[in-house]
């Protein structure tokens, strides 16, 4: 039997690995990567035990270029992932483009090709409060209020309306997926999971009030399948994970990963001044792989709390959040295993218990 082919878009990011590796699985399916570049691809390790993915090389703002090639005959999906994820004020008109003129030629390609498009956005639309005792479902206004004046929460809402008109209008099924952060192993990026890894090396100083909300990037994956396959999908699905408090999420993760918690709380405001005064000093001193502390905005949503809930997302996706200390606990292993710093970081330590 010809194989169904189905599209995903973000192939070479932390979701995308996933997803790609639960689709090699489906002898019925036959999986096509949209990537930038086939030679930026090939040369990642983790790739290479994919087997039997055809490869489109384009971008998503520039559909015109990929969207008549033949091996999209037939197409019976597409995931749309990929995304500029990028939590600063800074030069925010790339990623506001890609994010939003991005789905939108993502569903002109489904119009044409007349398949369901499963799109992932983010929590952050709906789901970011002052107190941790809010909580948005499907129906949830956008928080707009809160959360417009960070660019990447901004290019999410303008895509989730623009993209659910331009939809209506052109009769494609979209289906729109809200995760709060992605945690888990396999992040090769680096960037879900860098306030764990930045905990892990001693380099997170302080820590400021707020929340975290976090799901296991392998349930997300799941449900994502579902969602392309049930036959009356909603419009929207929530797959919120679990929320904590800032000091014990990460007070959960020194514990598992046997390091030291931050010490120190310091008011949203104080450390806004200090992650603005080293943006200073980091564009002086010589390149360095990672920035002296976050950008300000980091700290500014990290003094919200994320409260997600579903009405829908178990019965129709059979999606069932899993513990979270098995997450933080794959995903710390992952890291040490995979993250040179930190893997040499791990056996230091491990000497010097030994001495
Ligand atoms: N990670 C999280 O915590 C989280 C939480 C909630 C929602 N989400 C959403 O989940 C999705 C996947 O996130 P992720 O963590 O996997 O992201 P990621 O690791 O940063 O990967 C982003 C992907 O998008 C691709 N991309 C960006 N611009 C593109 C363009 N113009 N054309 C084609 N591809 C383009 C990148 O390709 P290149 O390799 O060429 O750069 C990469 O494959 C995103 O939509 C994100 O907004 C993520």
């Amino acid at each position: 039997m010809k194989k169904k082919p189905v599209l995903i878009t973000g192939a070479t990011g932390f979701l995308g690995r996933h997803l790609l590796q639960a689709l090699c699985q489906d002898s019925a399916l036959q999986p096509i990567a949209l990537v930038r570049n086939k030679k930026s691809w090939k040369s990642q390790n983790w790739t290479h035990g994919l087997k039997g993915v055809e490869l489109l090389e384009g971008s998503i703002t520039d559909a015109a270029d990929w969207a008549d090639d033949p091996r999209l005959e037939g197409l019976s999906g597409i995931y749309h992932l990929a995304a500029v994820v990028r939590h600063t004020r800074r030069d925010p008109e790339d990623m506001i483009h890609a994010n939003v003129e991005g789905l939108l030629q993502i569903l002109r390609v489904a119009g044409e090709r007349k398949c369901r498009v499963v799109f992932i956005s983010t929590s952050g639309t709906v789901g970011c409060f002052d107190s941790p005792s809010e909580s948005a479902d499907e129906n949830a206004p956008y928080q707009e209020k809160t959360v417009g004046a960070w660019p990447y929460y901004a290019s999410k809402i303008r895509a989730e309306r623009e993209g659910r008109a331009l939809a209506e209008s052109l009769g494609v099924e979209l289906v729109i997926l809200r995760p709060p952060v992605l945690l888990g192993p396999g992040d090769h990026r680096m960037r879900a999971t860098s306030h764990i890894s930045r905990l892990l090396r001693g380099k997170l100083p302080f820590i400021v009030k707020g929340g975290m909300h976090f799901v296991d990037i392998r349930d997300v994956t799941q449900a994502m399948l579902r969602a392309m396959k049930i036959a009356k999908p909603r419009p929207v699905y929530h797959l919120s994970g679990t929320a904590y408090r800032l000091e014990d999420f990460l007070g959960t993760v020194a514990e598992i990963g046997r390091v030291s918690p931050p010490k120190l709380q310091l008011p949203s405001l104080v450390a806004k001044l200090l992650s603005k005064t080293s943006a200073i000093l980091d564009s002086v001193l010589p390149p360095r792989e990672h920035p002296i502390l976050p950008d300000p905005v980091v700290f500014e949503m990290a003094s919200k709390h994320w409260g997600l809930h579903s009405l829908y997302a178990k019965k129709d996706l059979g999606f069932v959040s899993r513990d979270p200390r098995e997450t933080l606990t794959d995903t710390i292993v992952w890291l040490r295993e995979n993250q040179p710093e930190l893997k040499a970081k791990a056996a230091g330590d491990l000497n010097a218990a030994e001495l």
